[in-house]
């Protein structure tokens, strides 16, 4: 198969020899887009050129402006280009070098997204261009790498302009006439750099009055070769009733180098460029945020030089590599490898980790339980000290009577957590159990149990306290909160956000959360154990017991569990439900927690098939909430099939496979995966819309009029999981406190595929092949025979590969 070319659509296809995903003109049914980031600086950008910048957070601290639009994708960075003297003759005058903001008709146009990068070429007036868009790994900056052609025959002589306006602060900035009065810009004459800075700006900091602190960031705009021109007052770039697409300056070709504090800042700076026939030239812009002037000149005049930001996109490419290649999967199903072998791992990182916002949502902030679980993509690339970190970091969210910020927001450079930092502390009850659920994990992946001692602060309470005490504290107050028939109370909501008035009262209960609590209480008995509190492991087993004996007394409906119980007494997720009889999570995790009889999980994941799964995956619940309900919360305020409400929630779908891994074996997994695997879906295009390269948060259930649509892709928590559920529900390789484990199993068709996954600082290059009838079944490692799943902790640092023979 011509790995250049996979899986093509109208819109576009996979050219995995580049690992970039190909957009072969401007007009994909959405915004197809790209999140790249380094960990503090970053950007979206759409296949049309649309989108934003910011650091550090990106709605606190966004610097360009962008009005969320999915129809319109009309904000971006753009770049235009100008024939000086009209030398096409044709009214080709002036053009942009990605579709918007101009529009134009090019002779060619192509979007490639990368991983760490996105390059726009385009052909047009017989010039070639190809734009580059990266982050910088290391500096708060991003960078465009211009080459311009000239494919004619006589020289030409052309301007680029550059153009995006200034935001400065918090997003949107609803009240941009207010706004823009604290914003000055100025332009270095002799860096050519133009700068901005503004001094007031809104984050919730504790510790300074309202609206009274600079923004502490000085923003950057240069180029190289040298820019002859700028402008910095939308109003002189656009000319008043002006437009992007036909802005005053290029149709005069003149910027009139206005600055300071009185107009409507915007950045644009014009490079000359004379091309003889057949020449190309490079020009390199940067956009960035420093904390002085000093910095924002020096990184600016770095940057812009050609061999540095060159090498700055080389390393991204080479970093993305490394992170991606940590885990390598070989499989005869093409989609399955294109997604796991690099996009999942970016989407998870570049996206959720790092930049934590796209097109659809936003952020910035730091969700307690999901970036938690995004960092569980770590133990499967052989960093688990990533995923610590992560632990860590959350263990600091948490108040000492073991509560937690919902979310928080951070804001670096403002100076420490404890002054400036601000989080809401909710009534949700599941985020603190995800610090014990993901210490959980981590502790099966690296037996590392010395972790539990490391101390961390409490928000409200600045003595260190090991994670071990965190996570005790979270599920002693879990614990604590139990309805008087036993059963946790549910709060302001559990994983699911929208059920967000069923127990604001304090009566409402979930049973999904006794599934998730009841597997923590087991887990955290044997952690007990091993540190030789025997009490205290009783007591977890008791607590796990009474738990189980209520869940499975009460909570069963006749043919699966129940969800919840609002404050008011009414179940959700029954038969006696006309809408949302039965959810998802409540069949997945009875499983997967281990607290269903054998027949019972039977039951309840033969009623999940029979009444959630579709054949572009598992519902969260069905039917659909046709009316919003005040008892239960946003979630039914949902039209009717879209995303919690009756779509496929793809963080949830995960679960399902895991569980039918569980339950049935490998063919179910892996049909269940391949049913929402993007690079599937995304082979009818026009139905499925969203990216084939990036998971969706949701596809639109049989509620909806576009039932199979994808939406709110790039910022899901699905990304991680998605990776998790198709190594260990499908690959079928598991981490445990014995070791890896393996089993080998081969959906039919398949006749074998290989796995190589770091575990323990151990490459366990990994082969399940199916065995000839000749052939013996059975495993071997480095040839000698092995019995058993489990494979043997062997010597860090060394690789070793594992074949197994299976029918
Ligand atoms: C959103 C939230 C996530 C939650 C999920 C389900 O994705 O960010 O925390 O678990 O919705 O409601």
């Amino acid at each position: 198969m011509d790995s250049s070319h996979l899986f093509k659509t109208k819109y576009g296809y996979f050219d995995n020899t580049e690992r970039e995903y190909v957009i072969t003109g401007w007009e994909t049914p959405t915004p197809w887009v790209n999140v790249i980031s380094n960990g503090d600086y970053g950007l979206v950008v759409s296949q049309a050129g649309g989108g934003y910048s910011w650091r550090s957070h990106a709605s606190m601290n966004r610097l360009t402006r962008w009005n969320q639009d999915l129809v319109r994708d009309v904000d971006g960075r753009y770049l235009h280009l100008r024939d000086d003297e009209e030398a096409a003759g044709d009214g080709k005058h002036f053009w942009s070098l990605a579709w918007q903001p101009v529009q134009p008709e090019y002779d060619f146009y192509e979007c490639r997204h990368g991983q760490g990068y996105s390059v726009f070429t385009t052909r047009y007036a017989n010039i070639e261009t190809r734009w580059t868009v990266t982050v910088s790994p290391n500096a708060p900056l991003e960078i465009w790498l211009v080459r311009v052609r000239n494919l004619g025959e006589s020289p030409r002589h052309l301007s680029l302009f550059s153009y995006m306006e200034w935001l400065l602060g918090a997003a949107p900035d609803w009240h941009r006439e207010f706004h823009k009065t604290f914003i000055e810009t100025s332009f270095d004459q002799e860096a050519g750099v133009i700068l901005a800075t503004k001094c007031n700006w809104e984050p919730p900091v504790k510790t300074r009055s309202h609206w009274n602190t600079d923004w502490p960031y000085v923003a950057f705009h240069a180029a190289w070769p040298a820019p002859v021109a700028f402008e910095t007052d939308k109003k002189y770039f656009l000319g008043q009733y002006g437009s992007p697409a036909k802005p005053g300056a290029l149709i005069e070709g003149k910027l009139q180098g206005s600055s300071g504090r009185w107009g409507d800042a915007i950045a644009s700076l014009r490079v000359t460029l004379d091309l003889d026939a057949g020449e190309e030239r490079t020009v390199v812009f940067v956009l960035g945020a420093a904390e002085t002037r000093q910095e924002a000149i020096s990184l600016a005049r770095r940057f812009t030089q050609p061999e540095v930001a060159g090498q700055a996109l080389a390393q991204s490419r080479a970093g993305w590599l490394e992170r991606t290649q940590r885990l390598q999967v070989d499989t005869p199903d093409p989609a399955l490898n294109l997604i796991a072998n690099g996009w999942l791992v970016y989407q998870a990182i570049s996206g959720r980790l790092w930049g934590r916002s796209a097109y659809y949502q936003t952020g910035g902030a730091i969700g307690f339980r999901d970036q938690l679980q995004d960092s569980l993509v770590y133990l499967l690339l052989g960093q688990p000290d990533q995923t610590l970190a992560q632990i860590r970091l959350h263990a600091r969210h948490q108040y000492a009577d073991g509560s937690v910020h919902h979310w928080w927001h951070p804001l670096p450079t403002m100076g420490s957590a404890a002054e400036v930092e601000s989080g809401v502390r909710t009534k949700i009850s599941d985020n603190r159990l995800w610090l014990c659920y993901v210490l959980a994990r981590y502790l099966e992946e690296t037996a590392d149990y010395a972790a539990l001692e490391l101390a961390e602060t409490f928000v409200d309470d600045p003595t260190p306290a090991s994670l071990w005490m965190h996570c005790r504290r979270a599920l002693d107050l879990a614990l604590s909160q139990l309805s008087p028939r036993g059963l946790p109370l549910i709060g302001g909501g559990d994983w699911n956000d929208g059920l967000n008035a069923v127990g604001v009262d304090g009566r409402g209960e979930s049973v999904w959360l006794g599934h998730f609590l009841y597997g923590l209480l087991i887990s955290y008995a044997e952690f007990a154990d091993h540190r030789g509190e025997v009490s205290l492991a009783q007591r977890y087993r008791d607590e796990a017991a009474a738990l189980n004996e209520k869940i499975n007394q009460i909570a069963w409906d006749g043919e699966w569990y129940w969800r919840a119980s609002t404050d008011s007494g009414m179940l959700l997720g029954s038969h006696e439900n006309a809408d949302g009889k039965i959810f998802l999570n409540a069949q997945t995790w009875s499983v997967l927690s281990g607290m269903a009889t054998p027949e019972r999980s039977e039951q309840a994941m033969q009623s999940a098939r029979k009444h959630l799964y579709t054949p572009y995956g598992a519902l969260l619940l069905a039917p659909a909430y046709s009316r919003p309900d005040p008892d239960i919360g946003y979630l039914t305020r949902y039209a009717s099939g879209l995303r919690e409400n009756g779509g496929v929630y793809a963080h949830a779908a995960c679960w399902a496979v895991l569980a039918e891994r569980k339950l049935h074996g490998v063919q179910s997994a892996y049909d269940l995966w391949r049913s929402f695997c993007p690079a599937v879906r995304g082979q009818e295009p026009d139905a499925y819309m969203a990216e084939p390269y990036v998971m969706p948060g949701n596809i639109d259930g049989p509620a909806s009029p576009f039932a199979g649509r994808g939406g709110w892709t790039w910022y899901t928590g699905s990304a991680a999981w998605y990776l998790r559920a198709l190594i260990e529900g499908v690959l079928g390789v598991e981490a445990s406190m014995e070791g890896l484990r393996i089993q080998a199993a081969l959906p039919a068709g398949w006749d074998g595929y290989r796995v190589n996954r770091t575990f323990r600082g151990v490459v366990y290059d990994i082969q399940v092949k199916r065995a000839s009838s000749a052939e013996s079944t059975g495993c071997t490692i480095d040839g000698q025979p092995w019995l058993g799943e489990t494979l043997p902790i062997l010597e860090p640092g060394t690789t070793h590969r594992v074949v197994y023979m299976c029918h």
